[in-house]
Formats: structure tokens, C-alpha cells, sequence
């Protein structure tokens, strides 16, 4: 077999197509050179028949020109087919104005956080974040919850198997953003105006609980904090969040990594403070607060006997379900459109 026979047989079936000036001319070549009978496919049936060091080069060099064959024929059938189009009847407007894509929005838990973000750094607060995947020591142990205590057990509790630590003992999905606090503390920056919002996760799911959602904590540290800082930022907080007529109310509690506890409750928004059906008397819970337990601060490296500081945690979706009246935590959840619309 002759390659450069091959070759011209290549050239003279390209020019051909080329020359081509219908749609039945470009077929009429595509038989004579890849019908059953075509040039090209008497070529390829050769191919067994050759010896073996032949058969691999000529193969590739037959199966080439079969391949470009078919390309140029291609080509030529769209370019008919372009000739063909009646520029009068399928004119485009360029200057139309687009389809628009339909636009999303930012869900209503992202605004939220976004919101919460502006109120609190509006007076010194500096967002930071910590890991989502944590050691216990953080999230517990240097919180002054020991081995035995129940917040550690693993119905309430989400444990990553295997990724163990000699000193930083289990790890665990962050349970609540406190474990921000020691982080914190262990940058060695004083005073500390820490905002600290994250996801969070639990065992649990119900109306108003779900297996992951978010909480933003508050930690203030410096010289002379005391609890009226903690009320004033409170209330400043519901103010802003809530509305201007809103109050706040502190009452005792027991966290183990704060000394006093708190609970803290904000005007219902439903009844305005008047008692009503949704409400205690007027109030509804916000979350926890209270002053640093001064061993949380000595975990941190911080002389409790110079410096004193509070913190607070609140959940996200708490907050924007009690502002919107949402009765639902999985609502946030779920991507249903005709409940994110509304927002
Ligand atoms: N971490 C606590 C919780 O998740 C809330 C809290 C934060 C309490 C800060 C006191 C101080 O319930």
C-alpha cells in the first residue's frame, strides 16, 4: 500500500467537498468516498490483509484520513445549511433588551447575621470565628463542665469519632459559640469586644430546635466590667434588634463558665409586654448571659483580680423567628420557595 496514494486520495476528496454547490453533491462524495463501496472504505478493508508492521501504520494513517473526510464533509452541510437561512425572515434585534435569569435573594438567616454583625460592631465589637469542628477541651473542659457533665452526654452532644487528642481530649461539632471564649482569651489581646457567630450543633429537632443551627455570643473583657455593662449592652441589643420601646429583663441562672448566671428575656413581641398566650407574662426568653467565671479567665491567661468581663449567647434563629413570628425552625431550613418569598 502506497502512502502517498493515500494522501491523494485524501486531497482530491477534500477538494471535491470544497467545490461542492449543493447538499446533493456533498452526498453523491460521501458515497463515492465512505459508502459502502467508497474509495476510503476500500482502503480500511485492505488493512487486515497487511503484514503486521505495515498493518499498525497504514491502519492509523487510513482511520486519519477517514476522520478528516468526515469533517469536511460536515463543515460543508453547515455551511449550506447557513446559505439557506433568509436573512429577512430570521433578522435579530440586537439592541432587544435580555431575558432576565430569575434572581434569588440572601435567605433570611444570612440577613440576619449580617444585621446582628452591624449592630454589635456599630459599638466595638469585632467579628471573629472559630473551628467548627473543636476539641472538648474548648468547648467544655476549659468551661469548667468536667468528664461527667450532662451537657457532654452523647444524647445532647454530636462527637467526631476517632479524631482524638492527648491534651485536647475528643472532638465535637462546636456545641455552643462559648467555646469561642478561651480562643479568644488565648490571642492575648486586651481589652476583648468579641462578637462570635456560628453554626452550632445539638441533638435534637423539634418546632423550635434544630440539629444545626446558629448562635451569636458576646465576650467583653477589661478593667471594671460588671454586670450593668452586660444590662446595657442587653438592652441596646433588643432596642436595636426588636425595636425602640423594647426592654430586656435579667434572671438568675447557673451556667458553669459564668458567675452570676442569667437568663435573659426580652418584651414579647406579640403582646408588647401586656401577657399574652405566646408569652411569660409579657416576656419572652432570649438565651443565656453572665459574668465571666473568673477560672475561665484564668484558662484564658487572664489575672481575674485585674480584669473582670461578660458574655452572652443567643440563638440566630430564635431572634428572626421571634421578629417575624415564625412558628417553625425547619421552616428556615426547608427551601420552600413560598415560604422564602415572603422575606
Ligand atoms: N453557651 C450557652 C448556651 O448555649 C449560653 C451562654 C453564653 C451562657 C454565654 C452564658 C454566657 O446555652
Amino acid at each position: 500500500m502506497d502512502i502517498n496514494k493515500i494522501q491523494n486520495l485524501k486531497n482530491q476528496a477534500i477538494s471535491s467537498i470544497l467545490e461542492a454547490k449543493s447538499d446533493r453533491e456533498l452526498e453523491e462524495l460521501r458515497i463515492a468516498f465512505l459508502g459502502r463501496k467508497g474509495e476510503i472504505t476500500q482502503l480500511l478493508k485492505k488493512i487486515p490483509s497487511l503484514n503486521s508492521s505495515e498493518r499498525k501504520e497504514m491502519g492509523q494513517i487510513a482511520n486519519d484520513v477517514k476522520r478528516a473526510v468526515e469533517q469536511a464533509l460536515a463543515d460543508a452541510k453547515k455551511a449550506e445549511a447557513v446559505k439557506k437561512i433568509d436573512i429577512d425572515k430570521e433578522w435579530l434585534d440586537v439592541t432587544a433588551p435580555g431575558k432576565k435569569p430569575p434572581l434569588g435573594h440572601i435567605h433570611l438567616v444570612t440577613e440576619t447575621i449580617k444585621e446582628i454583625t452591624e449592630i454589635f460592631t456599630k459599638i466595638g465589637f469585632t467579628r471573629v470565628a472559630y473551628p467548627e469542628v473543636e476539641w472538648d477541651w474548648y468547648s467544655f473542659g476549659r468551661l469548667n463542665m468536667p468528664a461527667n457533665h450532662p451537657a457532654r452526654d452523647e444524647w445532647e452532644t454530636l462527637y467526631i469519632d476517632k479524631l482524638k487528642h492527648k491534651k485536647y481530649g475528643r472532638s465535637v461539632l462546636t456545641p455552643h459559640t462559648s467555646s469561642g471564649q478561651v480562643r479568644e482569651m488565648e490571642k492575648r489581646k486586651l481589652p476583648i469586644r468579641m462578637l462570635n457567630i456560628a453554626k452550632c450543633y445539638r441533638r435534637q429537632s423539634n418546632v423550635s430546635h434544630a440539629p444545626m443551627f446558629y448562635q451569636f455570643e458576646t465576650l467583653v473583657v477589661d478593667k471594671g466590667i460588671n454586670v450593668t455593662h452586660l444590662k446595657g449592652t442587653l438592652d441596646y441589643f433588643a432596642q436595636q434588634y426588636f425595636g425602640k420601646d423594647q426592654k430586656t429583663r435579667i434572671r438568675p441562672f447557673h451556667f458553669q463558665f459564668t458567675e452570676p448566671s442569667f437568663e435573659v428575656d426580652v418584651t414579647c413581641t406579640v403582646c408588647g409586654g401586656k401577657g399574652c398566650q405566646v408569652c411569660k407574662g409579657g416576656w419572652l426568653e432570649l438565651g443565656g448571659a453572665g459574668m465571666v467565671h473568673p477560672l475561665v479567665l484564668k484558662h484564658g491567661g487572664i489575672d481575674p483580680e485585674k480584669y473582670s468581663g461578660f458574655a452572652s449567647g443567643f440563638g440566630v434563629e430564635r431572634v428572626l423567628m421571634m421578629r417575624h413570628k415564625i412558628p417553625d425552625i425547619r421552616l428556615l431550613f426547608g427551601g420552600d420557595l413560598r415560604f422564602l418569598n415572603q422575606f
